[in-house]
């Protein structure tokens, strides 16, 4: 596969730690970029060139003394990919808490909010970009994950405005959203309901398969590299969308 060259260029990428963000990490760096990691726990990998920041993105404070920190040596970024996040165990929303209800508010929209907020500010202007990971329940609901579908939906609106507001520094806001992404995050979940609800992760995964065009779910590369194209210039008309990688549901 030929790189993109990213050499010269910065990116912050938030939930850098594990699955999509870190393999966002991982790319950006192999294409040269020198990227900063945020997240609240500490890398599975760590990569030597990387800056990785303990922040808890919900926390107001430390996600503006976070963005602080990285101003000071790195006062512009080209690239801010707000990608941290969480999904919920499933619930019908009768049997949803309040406060679980909450944390996923808090950290996919309250936390996107702040992300963009303040990242926004380091952002080049006339090229920065940046790059939400929403989900295809940014478009659709599906049973037992309400607060989840509300928040990536919220995802969305903040994608269409921030694009507006940012328009006319040149700063372009774009989305990906990912269909099932065989991520150890996904892959526990999905054992975690089997569990109770019984059957095989490989009946479970062909299943999911099985409603896509393509017959497969698409992978965490395939996901990576949307996320690489809203990211570089040749995707420079494009602002305010969200792009499905799902294999076509
Ligand atoms: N894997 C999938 O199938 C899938 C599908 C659609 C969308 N997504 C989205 O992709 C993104 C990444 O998901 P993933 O599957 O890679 O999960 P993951 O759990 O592997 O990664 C999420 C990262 O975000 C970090 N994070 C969570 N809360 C945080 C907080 N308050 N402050 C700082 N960091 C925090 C976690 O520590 C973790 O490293 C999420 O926004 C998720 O909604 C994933």
């Amino acid at each position: 596969m030929t790189h993109t060259n990213m050499a010269n260029k910065t990116a912050i990428v938030t939930g850098g730690s594990s699955g999509i963000g870190s393999a966002i990490v991982k790319r950006f760096v192999a294409n040269g970029a020198q990227v900063i990691s945020i997240d609240l726990k500490k890398p599975e990998v760590e990569i030597g060139s990387v800056h990785y920041f303990d922040c808890d993105l919900t926390n107001e404070s430390e996600v503006s003394q976070v963005f602080k920190k990285i101003s000071e040596k790195h006062p512009v970024i080209d690239v801010l990919c707000a990608n941290a996040g969480i999904v919920p165990a499933w619930n019908r929303i009768v049997d949803t808490t309040f406060s679980d209800w909450k944390k996923v508010i808090d950290i996919n929209v309250n936390a996107l909010f702040l992300t963009i907020a303040q990242g926004a500010k380091l952002l080049k202007k006339g090229s920065g970009t940046i790059v939400v990971t929403g989900s295809i329940n940014s478009i659709k609901g599906d049973p037992n994950i309400a607060a989840y579908v509300a928040s990536k939906h919220a995802a969305l609106g903040i994608i269409k405005s921030a694009a507006l507001d940012l328009g006319r520094d040149g700063i372009r806001v774009n989305g990906v959203a990912p269909g099932p992404i065989a991520t150890k995050a996904l892959i526990s979940r999905i054992e975690n309901r089997l569990k109770t609800n019984g059957g095989s992760l490989d009946d479970y995964l062909a299943k999911i398969a099985g409603q896509t065009a393509l017959g497969r779910i698409a992978t965490e590369e395939e996901v990576i590299n949307t996320i690489e194209f809203l990211a570089i210039e040749l995707s420079s008309g494009i602002t305010g969308q969200l792009i499905s990688v799902d294999g076509g549901a």
